[in-house]
């Protein structure tokens, strides 16, 4: 009998619930909190609010949408963290009271080892890499290298020390003054602008870590200088400064990410995270690196959902990994 999973996804902004069989993928419904846009980030108890609106609908949907009844769910897997509590605590809480409803077992998910393993989702075309691998975690609220062993031996062996690679594109973004999140815009004008064009230091960071904050600011200084010199100057320059800022940011990622192949001899590197979706790091990375075999998601497993989560239940569900009702979402959840 195949297993059948329902994913719940709540850590950030946006509200998801899928339906996997074994590992493939029923429905996948993500809301998007759009009430955020104007922000320049995610406010956090605007996003709890709206989750508290989304979760029923979107539940429904899912379920809807792969035709099957609530009693062919086998257990429900949801996100304990990381995450914003509030937001956390709405998909946890829907979870445990629809686990006793239908009395099923609870399966609990750390949101960054499901981006990761969002890999194994049977999408028809794509192959898939044995163990170990590098794991590159790229997104709005972590940017890690880790070396995956096995689907839950996981080490971390470089992160970020301040920003995360997602907030580098989208700080930068509103500080011209794009709507958040602005990686997908920035990504879409780049390719209108010339990467040469103006230069942003890379900063010198220890090891396999990371920092993104050292560019913001140079970033912010240069655009602010250039637009009091000569007014106009970033509504003239903004696909060259995007297309340069997105440069850097992926040269950064890139001296970083070879040095791990480097000192762990792994040449597999599986991405996750919505800034794998990034079409520069996609062209460069696969072109430049010679002998290495890198794996992105397809464009929908990138940003949150909760295919990621149900496809970690169901390698949860076969080792019979469950969770406790009162187990507590955690914010700064641990892998
Ligand atoms: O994984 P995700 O949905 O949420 C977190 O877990 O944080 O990632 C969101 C991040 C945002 O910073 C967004 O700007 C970035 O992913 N992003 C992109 C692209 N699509 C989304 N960054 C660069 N290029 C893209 N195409
Ligand atoms: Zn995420």
């Amino acid at each position: 009998m195949p297993v059948t999973i329902l994913g719940i996804e709540s850590s950030c902004d946006e509200t998801s619930a899928a339906v996997t069989q074994d590992n493939r993928v029923l429905s996948n419904i993500i809301a998007n909190q759009t009430v955020h846009q104007n922000y320049g980030g995610v406010v956090p108890e605007l996003a709890s609010r709206a989750h508290q609106k989304n979760i029923v609908p979107v539940v429904q949907q899912a379920i809807d949408k792969a035709n099957i009844g609530k009693k062919d769910i086998d257990a429900i897997a949801y996100t304990r963290g990381p995450g914003l509590l509030g937001s956390l605590l709405v998909g946890g809480s829907f979870a445990k009271s629809l686990s006793i409803g239908l009395n099923i077992p609870l399966i609990e998910v750390h949101h960054m080892q499901a981006h990761i393993l969002s890999h194994f989702i049977h999408d028809g075309s794509n192959q898939k890499c044995d163990f170990p691998f590098l794991g590159v975690n790229i997104s709005g609220g972590h940017t890690q290298i880790i070396r995956c062993n096995d689907y839950f031996d996981m080490d971390i062996i470089g992160e970020t020390i301040d920003d995360s690679i997602g907030e580098a594109f989208d700080k930068c973004g509103k500080i011209l003054g794009l709507s958040y999140p602005s990686g997908p815009s920035i990504d879409r004008m780049s390719k209108k602008g010339n990467h040469k064009k103006f230069y942003f230091t890379i900063p010198k960071v220890q090891e396999l870590n990371f920092s993104f904050s050292g560019l913001k600011t140079n970033f912010k200084r240069f655009v602010e200088t250039q637009e009091k010199k000569e007014p106009g100057f970033i509504q003239r320059e903004k696909y060259n400064l995007c297309a340069s800022l997105q440069y850097t940011i992926s040269e950064i990622l890139y001296r970083k990410v070879e040095k791990a192949i480097k000192i762990t001899n792994v040449k597999n590197i599986v991405y996750g995270g919505g800034v794998s979706a990034n079409s520069m790091i996609r062209e460069r990375f696969k072109s430049n690196m010679k002998n290495i075999n890198h794996y992105f998601p397809k464009l929908e497993y990138t940003t949150d959902n909760a295919a990621m989560i149900a496809i970690v239940g169901y390698l949860k569900y076969k080792t019979k990994n469950f969770g406790m009702l009162n187990a507590v979402s955690d914010a700064k959840y641990k892998m």
